[in-house]
């Protein structure tokens, strides 16, 4: 086992972990955090992507304790005063998700692309979005939502 500690969703949380654990089971399992969903185990869905020092990674394509010391946001770390975030409610709005399964992964890999790129073109978007996957939606109101959200004066 190993010690790890780490911030997540804005609260500090330390934990014995076994080396192999991958972080996403480390969420769901250990935290009960599991709007991080896992979709694939071939790590080409993006269902699981979350935020690791403020940047966008594949969860299950990382340890948890290559996480130790660091910042994870999850899509459960979003909402601020009861307030969806604003990709979040982008996504409501323009219908961008069905069943939902790809949905916390697709929003956070979402804001991390608005981040880097404010006013994305479409291309960009489909680009910034190809490592996750939807099997309901087409993509058509995923790329609306994101360039809804991009209207609306990105991630912020
Ligand atoms: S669970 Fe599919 S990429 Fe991580
Ligand atoms: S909404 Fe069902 S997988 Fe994307």
């Amino acid at each position: 086992m190993t010690r790890i500690s780490l911030t997540v969703d804005g609260s500090l949380v330390s934990d014995d972990v076994e080396p192999r654990m991958l972080l996403v089971q480390y969420l769901r399992e250990k935290l009960g955090k599991t709007g991080t969903v896992i979709g694939c185990d071939t790590s080409n869905c993006g269902a699981c992507t979350v935020h690791l020092n403020g940047r966008s990674v594949k969860s299950c394509n990382v340890l948890a304790v290559q996480a130790d010391g660091a910042e994870v946001l999850t899509i459960e770390g979003l909402v601020t005063d009861g307030e969806l975030h604003p990709v979040q409610e982008a996504f409501r709005e323009c219908h961008g998700l069905q069943c939902g399964f790809c949905t916390p992964g697709m929003i956070m890999q979402s804001i991390d692309l608005l981040n880097e790129n404010p006013s994305p073109t479409e291309e960009e978007i489909r680009l910034g979005l190809e490592g996750n996957l939807c099997r309901c939606t087409g993509y058509h109101n995923i790329v609306k939502a994101v360039q809804h959200a991009s209207a609306q004066g990105g991630a912020q």
